[in-house]
């Protein structure tokens, strides 16, 4: 069965993600709904969605809209019948009926719903129209979310269900899970879970939510908006009728019930509009009575609100094994949550799906943890699981693991795609080292480097372990949400603060060699990103020889924004780029004052699509859907490149100070309409500084040497300032940037 065009049915938030998720992959599709104008306002919203669902925005109108009225013939010729409607039994019963009497013979018809049962869904269909017709269950925001969740029933014709998984996954780039028809499926029966039990031992332990939710966060390997974060970024109002949802699906007897009974505080915050980020506020409300915006949070026991206190738990790498073993509150609170989301998980296995790894992969997907369950319990090691935890009656998994106390029950990863992946690649490894910010994972013809800091921030750690990596070829890639988002600004601020401008000058020196090695080094080097690929993130990027990038990308060098310039080789390669345009080539000026432009500006492109015409990326870079194929990819990167050669070092001509009146005139523009103030006028100036080739001609030739020596100089002269320190500190407390 090939799918070659899919009608969307319903326009809301999750089938126009689903819609513009099908248009980012070039199938065509239809998008109805009740009136054709709601589903205009719904190709307005994609339009305009932040983070962008579009790849391209100028694909928005390949995306066909009308209504179930007059359109719905549109069925007739599709593969693939999504319904995406309102969570009603009644509404969706009746949409398949008319879908069922148009749909063409044979095609897919699927439904999103998030909490309804296949059977039920099912209930009114023939036995020939329940083979084809399945959940299949995207998470929102669909773009960026790895998981679809595939549910079968035992009607269905399986080679038609691996068909359209192959589809997800191929063209839609899903980590695509087929499970049983349980409640909440795999994801968010485990993922509501773990919320609630985060929530409700916050309550019963006497954490303030901001404990709490500096816990169950980045320590725990889970995303930094916590519990009490994520609830009000959901909406407290729809995680109450998700909760409800459960309630009525699950038998007596399930654990879930303890941690689902409705909180009064909850309820009081629903009825006074506190749903949440879109309402009045929750859990965190910002205040703007004092005329200044100020982060406050919700007293648990008070109900009153006050400034929000930052809770520093060190140290910020996820360590599990100390994180339980803490002698004080957060510990004990850790311990607490963690072991029960393992209890939970386990006691579903073989239920919801035998293979529990699938669990696993699912909350990586679906709710971006970096470990799973089971692998929480794998860190954790088995002995110390069992040697700390009370009872675990009911739950066969964890009596059959105590008989065997087997610390390697993992096992494979992955199992649920046939793709050979980075996290399946990992397990079989030859040897593994490396250091605090960098694994180096050596197999027998390639290197691994997977960096493993915050958002992978780099320091001298990374880049030492990069360096070590290039006695083989090299696939820099990893597994976490970023591929790096730039320099460690911490490691540079410590020593800015102790006035150590050697230290700090040794360590861009370092990467400056670093990259080098990289580009020139006889093996070649590939990149993997996806995520955040900025700053120094980019310019390792940029100095590999090889890219394979996921289409979610954010790209880009912002170093200006926090006072900085690229000082990594990203004006020098950015230059080259621009230099070898044809435009360049008629007019000297060209390629100088367009890498301005973009640096200046710090601009960043949030796909491919936006990439190459910045040259961040460049044509022949590879660009792909499914981010588990990274690794596959840059392996038949290195397969056809086996009598690889580094390339020729670059030569520059640049303008010099013939250009830096152009340049001037321009920074004076911005300073007279006040889009950058007094250091802004500092920074812009040593940049153009260094893309004007500092004290040049137009017929002299740089090297790539003398262009990292600009860059270093800028660099350097502008860390030492106070007002530079001041936008890396701003940055680094409210993650925005400081215009001074
Ligand atoms: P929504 O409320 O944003 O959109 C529903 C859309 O369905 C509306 O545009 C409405 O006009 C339309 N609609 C209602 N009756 C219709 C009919 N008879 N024919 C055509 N269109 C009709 O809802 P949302 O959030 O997009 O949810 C849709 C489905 O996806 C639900 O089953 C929900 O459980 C599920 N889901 C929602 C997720 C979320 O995060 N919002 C995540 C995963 C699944």
């Amino acid at each position: 069965m090939k799918i070659k065009k899919v009608v969307v049915i319903g326009s809301g938030t999750m089938g126009s993600g689903i819609a513009a998720h099908l248009c980012n992959a070039n199938i065509p599709v239809t998008l109805l709904d009740l009136k054709t104008e709601i589903s205009e306002q719904a190709r307005d919203r994609i339009h305009k969605s932040k983070p962008p669902l579009l790849l391209d925005k100028s694909k928005i109108n390949n995306i066909k809209i009308g209504n179930i009225l007059d359109d719905f013939q549109e069925v007739k010729e599709a593969d693939w019948v999504v319904e995406a409607v309102v969570e009603r039994i009644d509404i969706k019963h009746d949409i398949y009926q008319k879908i069922f009497k148009e749909r063409k013979k044979g095609a897919i018809v699927s439904s999103n719903t998030s909490s309804i049962p296949i059977k039920v869904l099912s209930q009114h269909l023939s036995e020939e129209e329940k083979k084809d017709f399945c959940i299949t269950h995207f998470f929102n925001p669909v773009r960026y979310m790895g998981l679809l969740e595939i549910v079968k029933s035992e009607n269905n014709d399986l080679e038609k269900i691996n068909s359209l998984k192959k589809f997800c996954e191929i063209e839609l780039g899903k980590g695509a899970i087929v499970c049983n028809d349980t409640p909440g499926f795999l994801g968010n029966r485990i993922g509501v879970y773990a919320m609630q039990i985060a929530m409700t031992e916050a309550f019963k332990m006497k954490l303030s939510i901001e404990e709490a939710d500096a816990i169950f966060g980045r320590p725990m390997g889970i995303p930094k908006t916590g519990i009490f974060g994520l609830y009000d970024l959901i909406g407290i109002d729809l995680m109450s009728d998700v909760l409800k949802s459960f309630i009525k699906e699950l038998p007596e007897t399930d654990k879930f019930h303890e941690v689902a009974k409705e909180i009064p505080l909850l309820k009081r915050l629903v009825e006074t509009g506190y749903t949440g980020r879109k309402g009045k506020g929750g859990f965190y409300r910002v205040n703007k009575t004092s005329g200044t915006k100020v982060m406050e949070a919700i007293n648990l026991e008070t109900e009153e609100y006050s400034p929000s206190k930052k809770i520093n738990i060190k140290p910020e790498k996820v360590d599990l094994k100390s994180l339980i073993n803490r002698n004080d509150k957060y510990g004990k609170y850790a311990w607490s949550v963690i072991s029960k989301i393992i209890k939970y998980a386990s006691s579903l296995v073989p239920g919801i799906t035998k293979e529990f790894n699938d669990i696993d992969e699912a909350m990586r997907l679906g709710f971006n943890w970096s470990k799973g369950p089971f692998e929480m319990l794998e860190e954790i090691g088995v002995t110390n699981f069992f040697d700390k935890i009370d009872e675990y009656d009911n739950n066969s998994f964890l009596k059959d693991l105590v008989k065997t106390k087997n610390e390697k029950f993992y096992g494979q990863r992955q199992k649920y795609t046939k793709i050979e992946t980075l996290g399946k690649a990992k397990k079989t490894a030859i040897s593994v080292d490396g250091n605090n910010s960098a694994q180096i994972y050596r197999f027998k013809d390639y290197n691994v480097v997977e960096f493993t800091t915050k958002a992978n921030a780099l320091d001298y750690n990374s880049m030492d372990a990069l360096k070590k990596a290039t006695d083989k070829p090299l696939i820099i890639i990893n597994e976490s949400m970023q591929f790096s988002a730039g320099v460690n600004l911490s490691y540079t601020m410590e020593f800015a603060d102790k006035n150590d401008l050697k230290s700090i000058e040794k360590f861009i020196k370092y990467f400056q060699e670093t990259c080098k090695h990289l580009k020139y080094s006889k093996h070649p080097v590939i990149s993997a990103p996806s995520g955040l690929t900025l700053g120094g993130g980019f310019e390792v990027m940029v100095q590999s020889n090889f890219v394979a990038s996921h289409t979610n990308i954010v790209v880009g060098l912002v170093e200006t924004m926090v006072g900085l310039i690229p000082a990594g080789g990203g004006c020098k390669e950015m230059l080259a780029r621009w230099l070898n345009t044809d435009e360049a080539k008629k007019d000297p000026h060209y390629a100088t004052l367009k890498v301005f432009d973009i640096i200046g500006y710090g601009r960043t492109a949030t796909s491919p699509v936006e990439a190459e015409p910045l040259k961040y990326l460049r044509p022949e870079d590879k660009k792909i859907m499914n981010r588990n194929s990274l690794l596959e990819v840059s392996k038949k990167i290195l397969i056809d490149n086996k009598n690889f050669k580094a390339p020729d070092e670059l030569k520059f001509k640049l303008p010099g100070k013939i250009v830096r009146g152009e340049m001037d005139k321009i920074i004076e523009k911005l300073y007279n309409d006040k889009v950058i103030l007094d250091h802004g006028v500092v920074v812009a100036k040593e940049l153009a500084n260094v893309l004007s080739g500092g004290d040049t001609t137009i017929d002299k030739v740089l090297n790539e040497d003398d262009l990292f020596k600009l860059e270093l100089g800028a660099f350097m002269r502008l860390i030492e300032t106070k007002k530079t320190q001041e936008r890396i500190k701003h940055t680094l407390e409210t993650g925005k940037p400081l215009v001074n």
